[in-house]
């Protein structure tokens, strides 16, 4: 503690220096990303611990962070199935050495390798299951940089876009990973003037406001306002002015071109309770009796924990935030949160999370993420979830 404390009173002094030639009046709407680095100076137990977390590690270099067991079966897994061997864009052969990036640890890694038609990145054909140790078949034929980035980087942003050809847009993003800025907003005016600028602390927030800057990427949607390089609808939404970044704390998306979007259950006149065919949210979420019976829809699909909580008695009687349940660092004096330990201080044994909360949303073959619908009637039989947090082998030795 006492390290750190002088340590960040250090990085306070000099970053004060580099305040002073900066304009005071400049106004937090203006500020810019800076980069999680730079808030690390002087919030070092933040840093330290937000690096732990899988929001620093989603994507990155092979040499980083290529599974072990992934490496080590890349032409054939124990089971017999063949691994990547190609873009799925140009369907060029490409090898475990023209792998720019790999994507994910915990559920699946996915390979990406260059696109030379667009200049961006493209995924290989095959995808590795951690929990069953097999290749699956990967078929995203759109590049990383317009269907994915938005909610796996950090400052994201249109720099241009032309309508009638998709396939010259051009994106930017300060950096990747869920850095400090994609929950706390753009940082540069308060980093510069010693701390003295407001930043955004969800915990100060309405639990609305504080669960929306987590349903931001938490979310299944899908986009007609802006297309893919490929020119198919988008997975994510980026901002609609072209240059600029989704500011959490400042900005609600649900109001960013709410025509041209499709968020089933945040957006009126989108039901969960129907299917949206020939979309990404088909079948995304039950629609049988049981759940019409219940009024309440579990996710069939990932990252739809947050259109499955404002479903919830929590979220509806604004009881509880994402945060409250899931620490994304440590904070001074508090331990960090055990997602599964917090509905005993509440509820006592009266609701058994591995009950309430099974294994529904598909991530990869027969592996599943947890129901966030928090429905005591809830009796579906869950599948097999991803429990471990311990930091996964490497191919490649540190
Ligand atoms: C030059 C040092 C410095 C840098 C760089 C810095 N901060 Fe801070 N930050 C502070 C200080 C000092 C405070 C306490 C201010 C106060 O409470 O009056 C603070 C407070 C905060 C708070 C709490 C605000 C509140 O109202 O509760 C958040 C959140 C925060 N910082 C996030 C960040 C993020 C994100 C970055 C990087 C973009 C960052 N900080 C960069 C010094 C810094
Ligand atoms: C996934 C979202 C997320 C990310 C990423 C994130 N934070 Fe936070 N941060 C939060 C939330 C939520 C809170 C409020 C915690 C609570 O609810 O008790 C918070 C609180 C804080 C606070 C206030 C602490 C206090 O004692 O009140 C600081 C300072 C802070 N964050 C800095 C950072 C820094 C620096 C980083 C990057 C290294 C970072 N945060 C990354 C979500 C995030
Ligand atoms: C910019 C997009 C983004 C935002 C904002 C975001 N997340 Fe995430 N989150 C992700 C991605 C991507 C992953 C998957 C990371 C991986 O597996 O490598 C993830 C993973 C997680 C996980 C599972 C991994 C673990 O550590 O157990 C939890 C829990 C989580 N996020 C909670 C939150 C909460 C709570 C907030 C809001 C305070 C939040 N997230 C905000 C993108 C985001
Ligand atoms: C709307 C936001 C969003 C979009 C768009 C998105 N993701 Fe994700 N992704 C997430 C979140 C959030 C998670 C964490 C899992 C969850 O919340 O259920 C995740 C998880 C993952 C994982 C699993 C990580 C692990 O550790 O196993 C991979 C791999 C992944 N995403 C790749 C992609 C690819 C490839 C695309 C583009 C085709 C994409 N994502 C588009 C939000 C998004
Ligand atoms: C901060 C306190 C708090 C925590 C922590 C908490 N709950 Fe709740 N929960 C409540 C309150 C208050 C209600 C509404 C009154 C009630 O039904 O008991 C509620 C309601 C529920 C309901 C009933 C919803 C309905 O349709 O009536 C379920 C199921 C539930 N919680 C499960 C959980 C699970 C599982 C956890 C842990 C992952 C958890 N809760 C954590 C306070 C909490
Ligand atoms: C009442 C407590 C509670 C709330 C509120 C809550 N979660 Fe969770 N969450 C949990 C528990 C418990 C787990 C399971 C953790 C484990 O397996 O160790 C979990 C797991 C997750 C996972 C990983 C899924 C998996 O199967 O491992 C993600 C991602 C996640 N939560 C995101 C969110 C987001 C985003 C929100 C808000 C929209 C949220 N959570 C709200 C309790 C909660």
């Amino acid at each position: 503690m006492r390290t750190s404390n002088a340590l960040a009173i250090a990085a306070a002094v000099a970053a004060f220096a580099v305040g002073c030639t900066s304009d005071p009046k400049m106004s937090e709407s203006a500020a810019t990303f800076v980069g999680s680095e730079k808030c690390g100076g002087c919030h070092v137990d933040e840093y330290k611990t937000w690096k732990d977390t899988l929001h620093a590690k989603m994507i990155r270099t092979p040499r980083e962070a290529l599974l072990k067991d992934a490496g080590d079966n890349w032409a054939k897994d124990g089971k017999g199935n063949a691994g990547p061997t190609k873009g799925n864009i140009d369907g060029k052969a490409a090898a475990m050495t023209d792998v720019v990036y790999v994507v994910g640890s915990r559920w699946k890694q996915r390979y990406l390798v260059k696109n030379p038609a667009t200049g961006n990145l493209q995924f290989m054909d095959k995808q590795w299951n951690t929990v069953h140790r097999q290749w699956e078949p990967y078929g995203q034929k759109n590049d990383w940089e317009t269907q994915c980035a938005t909610c796996h980087a950090t400052g994201y942003r249109l720099t241009s876009y032309d309508p009638a050809n998709p396939a010259t847009q051009k994106v930017a993003m300060s950096e990747h990973n869920t850095g400090c800025e994609s929950c706390h907003g753009p940082g540069s005016a308060h980093a510069a003037n010693l701390g003295k600028r407001p930043m955004f602390n969800p915990a100060k927030a309405t639990k609305e406001q504080s669960s929306l800057v987590c349903g931001y990427c938490h979310v299944r949607k899908e986009n007609s306002n802006f297309k893919t390089a490929q020119n198919h609808p988008r997975e994510d939404q980026p901002h609609p002015v072209i240059g600029q970044s989704y500011k959490a704390g400042q900005d609600d998306w649900r109001t960013w071109y709410p025509d041209k979007m499709l968020i089933p259950g945040v957006l009126p006149g989108q039901p969960l309770s129907k299917n949206y065919p020939d979309t990404d949210l088909n079948n995304a979420f039950y629609t049988d009796e049981k759940a019409q019976k219940w009024g309440s829809h579990d996710a069939r699909k990932h990252h739809e924990e947050y259109q499955e909580y404002i479903q919830s008695a929590h979220y509806k009687n604004n009881l509880l935030s994402c945060s409250d349940c899931h620490s994304p660092h440590a904070l001074k004096g508090k331990a960090a949160i055990e997602p599964m330990k917090t509905c005993a201080g509440c509820h006592g044994t009266t609701y058994d999370p591995n009950k309430i909360m099974p294994g529904l949303a598909s991530t990869a073959a027969n592996l599943f993420v947890r129901s966030h619908t928090f429905n005591k009637n809830q009796d579906r039989p869950g599948g097999p979830t991803a429990t471990s947090k311990a930091e996964p082998a490497h191919y490649y030795a540190k």
